[in-house]
């Protein structure tokens, strides 16, 4: 099983991907998680970004991912875990997720009480790649139990039961999103517990790239038509012109699909996203934007 070809391709440093392949020879995998290690949807594009990652995890560091929406970063932490060959934990943190969702609860099975292992005391326990998901959503007394586990302590005290100790494979990666407007901070003392990285915008190569993977099918003209109109999007956005509603690049994919099965595309970017703008003012900014990019006669013969 080899998963590198890609981080040759991209001509990512060479001493990183040789100690890379002695991470994975000497970290062997459990049986029973093996299911947790596959293959991404997508590779993930940015030789500067990967190579910043893949030498802090190497180092035993956790990263912090943060940027605006559709920047990749979930689609990175993909990408490590499977570089690494590490099961992946997945973890969504919001305003209600408590330190027992993380580490596990107490269950009554076979007549005896039980800790129930929540994702971070399995990824701890098998090496895996425990992906903490936004993690800023979270109140700042739920996270603070992993304090231990994110420092160089590297354990988990469950109390009532045994403290344990991180397998030396394990590694956390952080995402948040750090959008143009409104977000919420992560704590001080949280944050010097990573590496973080800034993740950049999306750029017309890299976004050309991940709409010709999906649809090798449709014609580079008409995509680059749907690449302009997101970054026309992206560039109001980060001008505060309009809000990051409408800059979705997975409502661009799932519209695109739309109109390989048979939809006009103006109706489909409508619903991938003009309507996800529920404001009446803003809705006809952007409005204006697909007109320019996405002629009203096109039909799906046009694009695919
Ligand atoms: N640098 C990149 N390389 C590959 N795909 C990317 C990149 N940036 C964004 N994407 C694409 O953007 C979409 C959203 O990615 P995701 O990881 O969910 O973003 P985020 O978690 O930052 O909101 C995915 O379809 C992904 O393939
Ligand atoms: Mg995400």
């Amino acid at each position: 099983m080899n998963s590198l070809e890609l981080l040759y391709e991209q001509k990512v440093s060479g001493s990183l991907i040789k100690d890379l392949e002695k991470f994975r020879q000497k970290y062997s995998l459990e049986q029973s998680q093996e299911y947790r290690v596959s293959r991404p949807a997508f590779p993930f594009y940015g030789r500067e970004i990967l190579e910043m990652s893949i030498a802090a995890l190497l180092q035993g560091e956790n990263l912090l991912l943060c940027g605006s929406k559709a920047t990749g970063k979930n689609i990175l932490a993909e990408n490590l875990a499977w570089y690494f060959q590490r099961p992946m934990y997945n973890i969504s943190f919001h305003v209600n997720t408590d330190s027992s969702m993380l580490i596990g609860t107490d269950t009554f099975e076979d007549n005896e009480v039980r800790l129930r292992k929540g994702p971070v005391y399995q990824c701890a326990q098998y090496g895996g790649f425990g992906v903490l998901d936004e993690i800023n959503m979270a109140k700042n007394d739920a996270v603070s139990v992993l304090h231990a586990t994110l420092d160089y302590r590297r354990l988990i005290d469950v109390p009532g039961y045994d403290r344990i100790c991180l397998h030396p494979a394990a590694r956390f990666i952080g995402t948040m999103n750090y959008g143009y407007a409104g977000t919420r901070e992560l704590n001080e003392a949280l944050v010097s517990r990573f590496l973080v990285i800034r993740m950049p915008d999306l750029t017309e190569e890299t976004l050309m790239l991940v709409l010709g993977i999906s649809f090798p099918d449709a014609k580079k003209e008409a995509l680059a038509q749907f690449a302009g109109l997101f970054l026309d999007l992206q560039t109001k956005a980060a001008n505060s012109e309009i809000s990051t509603k409408a800059m979705d690049l997975r409502g661009l994919l799932a519209a695109l699909r739309t109109v390989r099965s048979g939809l006009s595309p103006r109706l489909a970017v409508s619903m991938g996203l003009t309507n996800k703008c529920f404001d009446g003012f803003e809705r006809e900014l952007i409005e204006d934007m697909v007109m320019t990019r996405i002629p009203e006669a096109w039909t799906p013969g046009d694009i695919f």
